[in-house]
């Protein structure tokens, strides 16, 4: 076999050698516990193979239940007569099945079904190995969407962090307030040439998922083991609801949904009004926000809610009389805590439906948050309040900018950076382990509009991530850019538009600061433009 992305913990082969031809099973039985990905199961297998699998044959390929595995995890047994295969659960069982089509290279010109004789005991580093997807500043749609969920279970990952609302578009229906989609959904066009630019295109974006293809989509990723969990992106962060209903925010200032995305906003309109916080002191923000949560909880059975809760702005806060009344009654000290305040209140409600809050690490400012809020660290600065949640037991999902912000140009963070990620560099001591819930690379889509570029960004920093978080044990750079070489004929398979080695690796000092002045002075595609993009 080869030697599979994400790496298993341990593989022993054989002493004495001697293989199994995966091209002699003719028959599947899974156990009846792993109902939930059998189909999957099945499928990659048929495909693989080329001929369907009934349950009886003279090479049955059994997939069984072991109690003593943890959730997520499997054994391989391998010997001359066939494989077996046992598993903790269903997400378990099925990794075993990636695993060796991953190691046979199944489906692809290159494969080779010999299975080597021996042992492979795997389990993951972490319950939490995440792709953030933000479609709210470009929408990709069902069938992106789609391919993502089928290779993130091909590479072990489980969770799907979907953000579906921002100042630039709100991306999911609710019944309650359907101006949100009919006002919110549109923008006429979107700022280019980078952050500093003032320049828009005339390309409208729109869009947005109905219930009935939310439910749709998150079914599907339950198949393959992912959890889709939503983030409804607030106090801040929300000009495109405000957009729709202007009674949101603390000024009822009449706005189109943002198609700035940040840098030199133009203030001809005489206000600030990227980026704005809705108001907190007036009981219709919160009545708002519960009917949209209400509405959220019957699409998503993920035991999590995503608040987003980052940059958020407190000068409006701080002239807005609702605001003021609520921090004086309340008897908090200042705007910040009334943020704080704020994502709990939030968190007591998710709670009430059996869900658990998680948010930015800037939810922390106030210090007075919830501990049982989970926090989700992204700030490239260091931040000292997400070590003092952990040490108060608190829980973490790591983002930091310099490994896991996939929308980075490659020239500013190569892939060695991901690769390399160990959570001691950013304070996360092994007594903390437990504490350390998992790990997210991020996607966000300001600069991104088309899937060619999209998945251009993600791999092979799909593969660096799945590899941290899944197998999380010693690094060796050199040989994982030559496992990934291997590797590449697996995402040829799905058509996906990888970025090219002399681009994924650290470029030279001289070419990673060009790189990086162009990217950011004017041509956001410096990058994406060298590559040989096939759609
Ligand atoms: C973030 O990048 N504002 C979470
Ligand atoms: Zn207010």
């Amino acid at each position: 076999m080869k030697e599979i992305i994400p790496r298993p913990q341990s593989v022993i082969e054989a002493k004495k050698g001697g293989t199994f031809d995966m091209a002699k099973v003719d028959a599947l039985d899974v156990d009846a516990k792993f109902a939930l990905t059998t189909p999957v199961i099945t499928s990659i297998l048929e495909e693989g193979l080329g001929r369907k699998l009934p349950k009886e044959g003279k090479n049955v390929l059994k997939i069984g239940f072991a109690a003593e595995l943890a959730p997520q995890s499997y054994r391989i047994e391998t010997d001359e007569n066939g494989i077996g295969i046992v598993a903790g659960d269903a997400a378990g069982a099925l990794y075993a099945v990636q695993t060796l089509r991953v190691g046979t290279m199944m489906g692809t010109p290159q494969k080779n079904t010999l299975v080597p004789c021996g042992k492979v005991n795997d389990y993951p580093r972490y319950r939490w190995r995440g792709i953030l997807l933000d479609e709210a500043r470009h929408f990709f749609g069902e069938e992106e969407v789609k391919k993502l969920l089928d290779v993130m279970c091909m590479h072990k990952l489980n969770v799907l962090h979907w953000h579906l609302t921002d100042d630039q578009g709100w991306r999911i229906e609710i019944k309650k307030y359907p101006l949100l989609t009919e006002v919110g959904s549109s923008r006429p066009c979107s700022q280019i040439h980078g952050w500093l630019s003032t320049d828009v295109d005339d390309v409208p974006v729109s869009g947005y998922y109905t219930q009935e293809k939310i439910k749709e989509i998150v079914a599907y990723a339950a198949e393959r083991g992912i959890s889709v969990i939503p983030e409804i992106d607030m106090p801040a962060h929300l000009a495109a609801a405000m957009a729709a209903y202007p009674w949101l925010g603390c000024r009822e200032l009449k706005r189109d949904p943002h198609y700035y995305f940040g840098g030199r906003i133009p203030t001809s309109q005489g206000v600030k009004d990227w980026n704005r916080s809705a108001c907190i002191g007036k009981p219709s923000t919160m009545e708002f926000i519960k009917g949209v949560i209400d509405e959220i909880c019957e699409l998503f059975p993920a035991p999590y809610f995503h608040i987003g809760g980052d940059e958020a702005p407190k000068d409006e806060w701080k002239n807005c009389p609702a605001c003021q009344e609520l921090i004086r009654s309340l008897g908090l000290r200042n705007e910040k805590q009334l943020q704080g305040w704020f994502i709990n209140e939030v968190a007591k409600y998710v709670r009430s439906k059996g869900r658990r809050l998680i948010g930015w690490n800037e939810v922390l400012e106030g210090d007075i948050l919830d501990n049982d809020v989970v926090v989700q660290y992204w700030t490239p600065r260091r931040d000292p309040k997400v070590i003092k949640h952990v040490r108060k037991g608190g829980s973490v999902v790591i983002s930091k900018h310099k490994y896991f912000y996939f929308d980075m140009p490659y020239a500013q963070y190569p892939l060695r950076n991901t690769y390399m990620f160990n959570p001691y560099f950013e304070g996360f001591i092994s007594m903390y382990d437990n504490n350390v819930k998992g790990i997210e690379g991020t996607l966000w889509t300001e600069w991104i509009s088309t899937p060619s570029k999209l998945e251009f960004q993600l791999f092979p920093r799909m593969e660096a991530l799945a590899e941290v978080s899944w197998y999380g044990g010693p690094k060796n750079f050199k040989k994982f850019l030559g496992r990934l070489r291997e590797y590449m004929p697996l995402l040829d398979m799905y058509g996906l538009n990888y970025a090219k080695e002399e681009i994924y690796r650290q470029p030279n000092p001289f070419t990673r600061v060009k790189t990086i002045r162009t990217w950011y002075g004017g041509n956001e595609n410096v990058e994406y433009e060298k590559n040989d993009n096939k759609h």
